[in-house]
């Protein structure tokens, strides 16, 4: 949700930044744009499109200098224009800003500013805030630090959310930051000084990171850094050390992020069970929850909260923790959790799960839940972002990074641990040693089964590719697999654009039925599992109405092979893990789907990996 890259120091300005904003790519990709001290003035560059444009606009017209700021952009105020490309300057053209948030009063502030004689080139929310920094530049120019005073100025009449990185001709090395909501994170290095929306566009340079708080402003400059607040007398800083290196974001041999994310789930899994299974109890433990068992015993509904790929993982989370542990599960989406007044008590339980931690809207519903006082758990795989951070206790999936925009090894990180809690849970209460040894044993067994399902990754590919033609499909899955069966749609309609619904199986009959016909092919999730019987009907029920039926299977079912038109098989496993493993062909079949028809899957269109704004 837009990416930003600030550099001070002693290198070539643009290609830390134009580097640094392709790490950030997957925050937003309409348009980019960067603005460097050339010794003279403030050069800017910007260009509609993706950064490769911006790169060749660069190598036409160079811009050479040591200090810079830099954006890349998913429009929220503004088509995708090169005018509307960030930086923006403020009147006098000599402050240039970049922006990552929504300014919600932009339009009270810029009619203001209009009748004050200020000339806009933009539909942004940006240059309004350029423009505003600007104005309170000319009132503090006699103050010790008149930039940084000009931002806080400007900022303390500013609705919405922001983090942003500003400079001056006037001063020629400094650049200031400033966030409310939207991520910034200052990299520390020897001699140069960077600001960033994430840690992957630093990494390359420094894994000494800051990350910064709501309301921090921020100097940099080759000489260091200075970090005050908007709010706060007393604002306590730690820098942190990044253990990963550029070479964990980058494509490696794959084709594609998302083929390398979903190559990586056996190992993404083992991360996320390593040092959790205590063979011994029976059961898992969970280091970073903060909470006694006897107050975890106390908990008698789980709420969870996530958007997008994060929700479906907290939706398997409600059928696994409910069977195993018997605890009622409400799972919610955290756009309408925030804004509606959902009965909880003190026994209540809130999971906020995001991968990215940033998300605005699960960021949102948590602070609404803790404000009311009660107690909030993430499940995050950014360590150091704003969700892990204000969270009261949590669990990290120790994914890695994950680039590629549609998420898939966080998904099956996100069930993994949602299993695994569901038997710390279980434990707690009444299952006995011995199945509590059999879901362990089974959460084990997983990585490797993954991979079993990976080294048939060309038998889905030619499956895949015979429905690259579908206008429309459908997902069906039962129990835990019907979440598995939404993750499964979603995946095809962000990377393929092709149209796709999920329900469960034994829906299909009342409304759905309807949309049947040899145009429309319905992938059935269909294991061997105590609801089989029950999808062969349904199955039947599409197959006698034409319909092209993709099944995906236990291996050694021969008996569904003659009834579909296409089988996926995945290996036996206890049915506690047999979802998780049903999401990776999921993964694939959308992969394949969206190379055969040329998408540009690691960027589809009008999405963006981390979405910081409402
Ligand atoms: C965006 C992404 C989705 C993701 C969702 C939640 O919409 O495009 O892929 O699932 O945000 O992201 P989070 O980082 O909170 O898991």
């Amino acid at each position: 949700m837009c990416g930003i890259v600030a550099y001070s120091g002693y290198r070539k300005a643009t290609e830390v930044l134009v580097q640094g904003l392709s790490r950030l790519e997957y925050r937003g990709y309409d348009s980019s744009g960067l603005c460097v001290w050339d010794g003279k003035q403030i050069s800017l560059r910007k260009k509609v499109g993706r950064i490769d444009q911006l790169s060749k606009l660069l190598a036409a017209q160079p811009v050479d200098g040591a200090v810079g700021i830099s954006h890349t952009r998913w429009a929220t105020h503004g088509e995708p224009t090169d005018a509307n490309a960030h930086p923006h300057f403020d009147q006098s053209g000599k402050l240039a800003l970049v922006h990552n948030g929504v300014i919600e009063n932009y339009q009270q502030l810029k009619e203001k500013l209009m009748a004050e004689g200020h000339e806009f080139k933009s539909q942004t929310d940006t240059e309004v805030l350029a423009h505003l920094v600007g104005k309170c530049y000319e009132e503090q120019k006699g103050a010790q630090s008149p930039l940084t005073a000009a931002i806080k100025a400007a900022l303390v009449q500013v609705t919405g959310t922001y983090g942003i990185a500003v400079m001056h001709e006037d001063h020629p090395g400094v650049i200031v930051g400033a966030r409310r909501g939207s991520p910034l994170i200052v990299g520390v290095g020897k001699k140069e000084y960077f600001l960033a929306s994430d840690v992957t566009a630093l990494v390359a340079y420094t894994h000494d990171v800051i990350y910064l708080n709501d309301f921090d402003i921020v100097e940099i400059s080759g000489a260091g850094y200075h970090i005050d607040s908007l709010t706060q007398a007393v604002n306590e800083h730690h820098i942190t050390t990044v253990d990963w290196d550029a070479d964990a974001a980058s494509r490696g041999a794959f084709p594609h992020f998302m083929l390398k994310e979903i190559f990586e789930q056996p190992q993404s899994i083992q991360n996320a069970i390593r040092g959790r299974l205590s063979t011994e109890e029976a059961t898992a433990h969970f280091g970073g929850l903060n909470l006694e068992p006897r107050e975890l015993r106390q908990i008698n509904r789980i709420l969870v909260t996530a958007c997008g790929t994060a929700m479906h993982a907290g939706m398997v989370g409600e059928y696994l923790i409910e069977e195993h542990a018997r605890i009622p599960v409400e799972v919610e989406f955290a756009s309408e959790l925030r804004y509606r007044n959902s009965p909880m008590d003190e026994n209540t339980a809130v999971f906020v799960v995001s991968q990215s931690g940033e998300t605005a809207d699960s960021l949102a519903a948590m602070r609404e839940v803790k404000r009311k006082g009660h107690r909030a758990l993430g499940i995050c795989n950014v360590v150091g972002s704003t969700i892990a951070r204000e969270s009261d206790g949590g669990i990290f999936l120790h994914a890695g990074p994950e680039v590629g925009v549609a998420a898939t090894k966080s998904f099956t990180s996100q069930a993994t641990i949602f299993l695994m809690l569901s038997l710390y849970f279980g434990r707690l209460r009444h299952l006995s040693p011995v199945v509590g040894m059999r879901i362990l044993k089974a959460i084990q067994d997983l990585p490797s089964k993954i991979q079993e399902v990976l080294d048939t990754n060309e038998g889905i590919r030619l499956v895949a590719e015979k429905y690259a033609g579908a206008k429309s499909m459908l997902f069906l899955g039962r129990q835990a697999n019907y979440p598995i069966a939404m993750e499964g749609a979603l995946k095809l309609k962000e990377i393929s654009y092709i149209h796709a619904e999920a329900y469960p199986s034994a829906e299909l009959k009342h409304g759905v039925i309807a949309l049947i016909s040899p145009e429309l092919p319905t992938l059935v999730i269909c294991p061997q599992d105590g609801v089989y019987e029950k999808n062969i009907s349904n199955i039947q029920e599409v197959k006698a109405r034409k319909g092209p039926v993709i099944a995906v299977a236990t291996a050694g079912d021969t008996h569904i092979k003659k009834m579909v038109d296409d089988v996926i098989y995945v290996p036996e496993v206890d049915p506690c893990v047999q979802p998780i493993l049903n999401a990776i062909p999921l993964q694939l079949f959308a992969y394949h789907i969206a190379v055969k028809l040329g998408c540009d899957v690691d960027k589809p269109r009008n999405l963006a990996k981390s979405v910081t704004v409402e």
